[in-house]
């Protein structure tokens, strides 16, 4: 087996050569936060929340697609990872829905985590935010695009592993979406109901039908909004 010398916050490390800086970080046990990775499933780059930096380089580096290479010298954890990595929170933020408490990922939601281990309290980029219909036409799945971080491990669950592939992703920029072609409900494509999509979204963008909904419009809770609302980490990818 190939290897190659790396350092990682200072660590001298001898790691196999064609892992990228995140998977020899986390055989180190250094941790370096990310979002949209799944490991062999959703390896894009797309959430730039494993930013590190590098020795030389002119920008930092997603490490979740960046392959390692003798001499690399990696820095997880410097002011200016930090502040990156919380500046693209908080555009994140910016643009998500932010009904933490009526949500039934509450808890168990990896932006959520991540929001209370960079102690984000406030989020300095309020502004214009997309407003999308609530998709619950499927007999199982209910999308909430309002909700959605645009991380695309649904579209890689739905492509990829299960190829079925009616989830995809569409626009760019501040009008980047991910649902079905032509705008289409789930209950309009050929969507097997897997649940698939749903095992993988790190948010509440993707849940099973139940009848949440109803019940807090029952209790005319449909305005309830927070802002971040701490938690532990629960999953993680
Ligand atoms: Fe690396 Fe999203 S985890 S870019």
């Amino acid at each position: 087996m190939a290897t190659v010398n790396i350092t990682i916050d200072g660590k001298k490390l001898q790691v196999e050569q064609g892992l990228t800086i995140l998977e020899a970080a986390r055989q180190a046990n250094i941790k370096i936060p990310t979002l949209c990775f799944l490991k062999d499933i959703n390896e894009i780059g797309a959430c730039r929340m494993c930013l590190v930096e590098i020795k030389g380089a002119r920008a930092l580096q997603a490490s979740c697609v960046y392959p390692v290479s003798e001499g690399l010298e990696i820095y997880t954890q410097s002011s200016s990872v930090r502040e990156a990595r919380k500046v693209t929170l908080e555009l994140i933020l910016s643009n998500h829905e932010k009904k933490c408490l009526t949500c039934v990922r509450s808890r168990n939601c990896e932006l959520q985590a991540l929001a209370d281990e960079l102690n984000i309290k406030e989020i300095r980029f309020e502004g214009e935010t997309n407003k999308y219909k609530l998709d619950d036409f499927s007999p199982s799945i209910v999308r909430d695009q309002n909700k959605c971080i645009l991380c695309r491990r649904c579209v890689s669950m739905c492509k990829n592993v299960q190829t079925v592939n009616v989830i995809s992703a569409a626009e760019r920029g501040f009008k980047s979406t991910v649902g079905c072609a032509f705008d289409l409900s789930l209950a309009e494509v050929p969507c097997t109901n897997c649940g698939q999509c749903i095992s993988v979204c790190p948010v509440g963008a993707l849940r099973e039908k139940d009848d949440t909904d109803k019940v807090w419009e029952a209790l005319g809770n449909s305005e309830l909004h927070v802002v971040v609302q701490t938690a532990p980490a629960v999953r993680v990818a």
